[in-house]
């Protein structure tokens, strides 16, 4: 069993961490849609994994300030808005003014919530996506987060994740964290624990994507795109 991270005590860092003095603007840049190419370079590649198309209603978790929910709105016209939800309501409050400023109010929706219970009724979206969220979750929390997801996803849903790799060429992640003089707990895993996790939470046909590398920090990612399974 992993230590006990609190989702709260998260949240509140990453928003010290996006709204104060000259590093807030950096990080406001680096999690904006504008900085994805920088943070998370490969992201149309792992996006085009799942297929995502108009009819599909889909969520985020984890979505900071909504940077993956402007891009993909960008180039589809989603017949029901995308729905991004965050632990921190400082972050979504952000969040809205980057969708405002990108004209996409009306749509993309997003909204404050925890991974552990999800505002939404079980089988309303089709896919869901998770960048660089789950290690901020402990083995509990995963658990019961991939649960929710599982619970929310429509049978045959699909769920992509990545997540930073565990692994000895990580390392740097470690440091930059350090370096930043507030790193949000986190833990990392390998290949094998996330598939364990999503199986006993009910997805199966896991299958790994090749993401190709990012820029920063350019230390290895875990993606992969399970199924919800069949009831
Ligand atoms: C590294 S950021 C990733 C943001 C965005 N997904 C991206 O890839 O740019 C991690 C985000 O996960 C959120 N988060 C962490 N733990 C969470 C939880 N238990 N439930 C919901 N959101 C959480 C944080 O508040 C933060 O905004």
């Amino acid at each position: 069993m992993t230590d006990r991270i609190d989702p709260q005590a998260v949240g509140a860092r990453y928003a010290e961490w996006f709204i104060r003095g000259p590093r807030g603007v950096a990080m406001r840049f680096l999690f904006s849609r504008r900085g994805l190419w920088v943070i998370n370079t490969p992201y149309r590649r792992i996006l085009a994994a799942a297929r995502i198309g108009p009819r599909d209603r889909v969520l985020d978790l984890g979505c900071g300030i909504g940077n993956l929910l402007i891009a993909l709105a960008e180039r589809i016209v989603f017949d029901q808005p995308p729905v991004g939800v965050d632990v921190s309501p400082a972050i979504i409050e952000l969040g809205r003014s980057e969708v405002r400023r990108a004209g996409m109010e009306n749509r993309i929706v997003l909204q404050a919530a925890g991974a552990d219970r999800l505002p939404f009724p079980s089988a309303s979206f089709d896919v869901a996506i998770s960048s660089h969220v789950l290690k901020h979750l402990d083995d509990a929390a995963l658990a019961t987060a991939l649960g929710e997801m599982a619970r929310v996803l429509r049978p045959d849903g699909r769920f992509l994740l990545w997540e930073f790799a565990r692994s000895p060429l990580s390392a740097p992640l470690f440091w930059s964290a350090r370096l930043s003089g507030l790193p949000p707990p986190f833990l990392l895993r390998d290949e094998d624990a996330l598939r364990q996790a999503l199986s006993t939470a009910g997805f199966d046909r896991i299958a790994r994507i090749t993401t190709g590398p990012f820029l920063m920090p350019p230390v290895p990612r875990i993606a992969l795109l399970a199924r919800r399974m069949e009831a």
